[in-house]
């Protein structure tokens, strides 16, 4: 492979990001595949601190402009620091998450102005765009229930929850070249698994 592909993987709470993107690193390395796996906000040291701020539920107080730009600071630090080297080196990058989760929570679910969101989201990625992203959908009641102890993102109200779902939808429906939706409500992790490994074999 002489250049690298960005794999994001989307969704609301519990919809299996985690499950799934070591799930397909792990298959993609079988494969003999050069593979990094990321997740945001985190994987830089700098990233994880931000994290720390960003899901400590004692920070109640947190503005929405802060919270936007933790979420962006650490995005500009894993993707100049992780994410662009080893994509020039060929790798196959899987991250949980990236800018599409954004749009989706400070802007479908807390209401930010989607343009702003826009416009800073290209400064901090510099422009990078994922080759293709893989947006697991769940069923917002479903979602909620799956995993244990909750973070601060997780413990904010159904109804934003339900407008962060809604609003991914959305964004897939804008760029359906780009976003794959692979609904894992009443499906079994297998299932979704196989789906994942057919759209990314489109693409490498
Ligand atoms: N398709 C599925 N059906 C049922 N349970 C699932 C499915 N995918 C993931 N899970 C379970 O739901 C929980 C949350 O999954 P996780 O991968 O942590 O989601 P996320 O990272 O999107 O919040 C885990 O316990 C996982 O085993
Ligand atoms: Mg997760």
């Amino acid at each position: 492979m002489s250049r690298g592909r960005f794999i994001t993987i989307e969704g609301p709470e519990g919809s299996g990001k985690s499950t799934h993107s070591r799930l397909l690193c792990l298959h993609l390395k079988k494969k003999g595949f050069k593979v990094l796996h990321a997740r945001e906000p985190g994987s830089t040291k700098i990233g994880e601190a931000i994290r720390k701020i960003l899901l400590d539920k004692n920070n109640k107080r947190m503005s929405g402009a802060c919270e936007l730009f933790l979420f962006l600071a650490a995005r500009a630090q894993v993707v100049d620091e992780i994410i662009r080297p080893a994509l020039a080196k060929g790798y196959i990058v899987v991250c949980d998450r990236f800018h599409d989760a954004t749009v989706a929570y400070q802007g479908y679910g807390a209401g930010l102005d989607l343009k702003l969101i826009d416009s800073m989201g290209k400064f901090a990625t510099g422009g990078l765009k994922p080759d293709l992203t893989l947006l697991l959908d769940v069923e917002t009641g479903a979602g909620l229930k799956r995993g244990g102890i909750k973070d601060r993102m997780e413990i904010k109200p159904v109804l934003f929850h339900k407008r962060v779902r809604n609003g991914y939808l959305k964004i897939a429906k804008k760029e359906p070249r780009r976003i794959k939706v692979i609904r894992t409500t009443d499906a079994p992790v297998v299932a979704v698994r196989d789906k994942i490994r057919r759209a990314v074999s489109d693409v490498i």
